[in-house]
């Protein structure tokens, strides 16, 4: 088996849990309209930031992360009836005040002691990863944060994982790729990256043309795979 050299990430719902952001605004006092309704709210609003992030992929009719993200949260607070500007400031700013999962600050250093390289690679814009990693205090750990914004399509246009061998000189196969997006793990495997699931919902896996060649409940078990495991 080839050596991994180099651990890449994907970053929201990877590395920095957006759930628990909305839940903890959900549950501020004065917000029981949104709490009745976070959860859909939450769930259409992922759901329509990705599925608009690939329609415009396909269309070629690129525009940043953070006009998709506002676009598909605007579309979940109208179904829910609660197209509101306050709630939206605040929902749209959770992305500026995101937390690591628990696991990732010990994972990231457990990498960089092994001598495993380490970056991100997202469809977030550089200012929007720039506040993330900031806010979840992950930048002493990675050596790179990776934009779809460099090459102007989003993921899985395989222009966006050539990234990762350009920054770092690597071949696909001394990367592990890890992401908690089905999609985008299978295509990371279809891409020819060694790959990591991270289900921590245990979702069905996703029919596409590659499968993800590990599957896990979170990111403690990555330093171990890195390692050889
Ligand atoms: C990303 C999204 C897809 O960080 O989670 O690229």
């Amino acid at each position: 088996m080839t050596k991994i050299t180099t651990c890449i990430f994907d970053a929201y719902g990877t590395l920095f849990d957006v759930a628990a952001a909305a839940r903890e605004l959900a549950n501020e006092p004065g917000r029981e309209a949104f709490c009745a309704v976070w959860q859909q709210v939450a769930n259409d609003w992922r759901l329509k930031q990705l599925q608009y992030s690939w329609l415009r992929a396909v269309a070629r009719d690129h525009c940043d992360f953070w006009n998709v993200t506002g676009d598909g949260l605007d579309w979940a607070l109208e179904r829910a009836g609660l197209a509101d500007a306050e709630l939206r400031e605040a929902l749209l700013g959770l992305y500026w005040q995101l937390s690591a999962y628990p696991e990732v600050p010990a994972m990231l250093a457990a990498l960089k002691a092994a001598g495993v390289q380490t970056g991100i690679l997202s469809n977030g814009s550089p200012d929007m990863l720039a506040g993330a990693v900031q806010s979840a205090a992950i930048g002493d750990v990675l050596d790179a944060v990776l934009s779809v914004e460099d090459v102007g399509v989003f993921k899985p246009d395989v222009r966006v994982y050539d990234l990762v061998g350009q920054h770092f000189g690597c071949a696909p196969g001394e990367v592990l790729f890890v992401s908690a997006n089905g999609w985008d793990a299978a295509f990371g495997a279809a891409y020819g990256f060694d790959t990591l699931w991270v289900n921590r919902a245990g979702e069905p896996m996703d029919r596409l043309s590659g499968q993800p060649g590990r599957v896990a409940s979170d990111l403690t078990g990555v330093p171990g795979i890195a390692g050889g495991e």
